[in-house]
């Protein structure tokens, strides 16, 4: 392939470098992968109406959360298991975020380290939590305050693991169990070999410290199941613990989005977790205009997002920036952190592009009047319309 001009050049980079078994758990979402092409329908299905003779020589696409600046109206999705994909993939994306000016945020089951991703990257730093145990999520909640996170992102779709098929036909696991089918598959992709076998299986590297030996703690661990009895009480346990902001992912419904503001939440993500765990679940895209109708605290939208105009269309209507999932970890794997920086440019130049098409010169003036709604009718039911037919 010559140089790749998009995100899914990237994408077929990967494919090409990584065993299928390993391409099939970056790619892959729950059962019929409905809920994953979903995802893509509904952007693909809004569509811009244009201004025209505007001025648009000179164009803003940055933004700030919370007063912080963003060069770009996009942050890093948290992602397990990133140093399956390239070598120390966490501190490549985080790095890659840093240079790029947008916040990066580490998963619970991230393969470096809270603090050692802390000590390679400069920039700004959230911190995924998902309850495994609640004694465990304690010590991962101080870890990341004393390790200068500024951000702490809870997780809320994970209450049970997807049904993700492709995972479960390769007998995808970490640690890596080896068949003779996973050593044939590692043969023919020997770049992603070769770097396997000269650092070693990944581990998940929050866990390995010495608090977290605890047995029952490795247990709960060993299980990889999370705390299923995690409710909206122990939110205000969270909320005391944390003292900075605070986002819940993987919302899916404006009440459920006011609720966690009334507990204390500063912000929620729309996610259904780029089609990995339910199926039939609505695409978040769908649930933006009634979330943003009732709450003013800031909404973040994920799941789905492959290009700059999808960005747009999000902030469009309402969002206050996206998170990249499987678009940054495409880069990761095809190229590493340069694959990183790669995509996050060509991310920018197409929001920064689309803006100039739509005669939008500032990502501050988007509105859903840039945006086509099929004769005055609401954007959300739009989506719907256009997908039922
Ligand atoms: C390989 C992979 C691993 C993921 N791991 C996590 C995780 O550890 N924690 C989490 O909150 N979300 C996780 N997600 C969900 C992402 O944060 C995000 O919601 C999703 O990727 C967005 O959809 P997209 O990939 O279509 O952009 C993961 C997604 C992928 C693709």
């Amino acid at each position: 392939m010559n140089k790749p001009v998009n995100v899914a050049d990237f994408r077929a980079l990967a494919r090409k470098r990584l065993p299928r078994m390993v391409f099939d758990y970056l790619e892959g979402g729950a059962e019929d992968e409905r809920g994953l092409q979903h995802n893509r329908q509904v952007f693909d299905d809004v569509r811009f109406q244009p201004r025209r003779l505007v001025d648009i020589s000179e164009r803003d696409i940055r933004t700030t959360i919370f007063g912080k600046p963003l060069s770009a109206p996009i942050i890093i999705a948290p992602t397990g298991l990133n140093g399956v994909l390239w070598h120390e993939g966490d501190l490549a994306l985080a790095r890659a975020a840093a240079r790029f000016g947008i916040p990066f945020i580490l998963s619970t089951a991230s393969t470096a380290s809270i603090e050692a991703v802390a000590g390679a990257a400069s920039g700004e730093l959230w911190f995924q939590l998902y309850v495994v145990h609640r004694k465990l999520a304690e010590q991962l909640v101080k870890r990341a305050l004393s390790a200068g996170y500024t951000t702490l992102v809870l997780t809320t779709d994970v209450g049970v693991n997807g049904k993700r098929e492709r995972d479960i036909r390769n007998g995808f696991s970490l640690p890596m169990r080896y068949s003779a089918r996973t050593v044939i598959d590692g043969v023919l992709h020997p770049r992603w070999s070769c770097d396997l076998l000269r650092h070693g299986v990944p581990q998940l590297a929050n866990f390995a410290s010495n608090e977290a030996q605890d047995a029952e703690l490795q247990a709960a661990l060993m299980s990889r199941q999370m705390d299923a009895s995690f409710a909206w009480d122990d939110l205000a346990w969270l909320r005391d613990m944390w003292p900075h902001k605070l986002f819940i992912k993987g919302i899916s419904r404006a009440d459920d989005a006011e609720r966690c503001i009334a507990l204390g939440a500063d912000g929620v993500i729309l996610s259904n977790h780029g089609g990995r765990q339910l199926d039939s679940a609505i695409a978040p895209l769908e649930a933006l205009e009634s979330t943003t109708a009732r709450i003013s605290a800031p909404v973040l939208l994920d799941s789905g997002v492959r290009r700059g105009s999808d960005v747009v269309k999000a902030v469009a209507m309402g969002a206050k920036s996206v998170l990249l999932g499987r678009a940054t970890l495409y880069g990761l794997a095809a190229a590493g952190e340069q694959g990183v920086d790669a995509v996050l440019e060509i991310m920018k130049d197409e929001i920064d592009r689309t803006l100039a098409q739509i005669g939008c010169p500032s990502i501050s003036n988007l509105s859903k009047d840039y945006l086509w709604t099929g004769g005055g009718i609401s954007l959300e039911r739009a989506c719907h319309a256009e997908i039922s037919t």
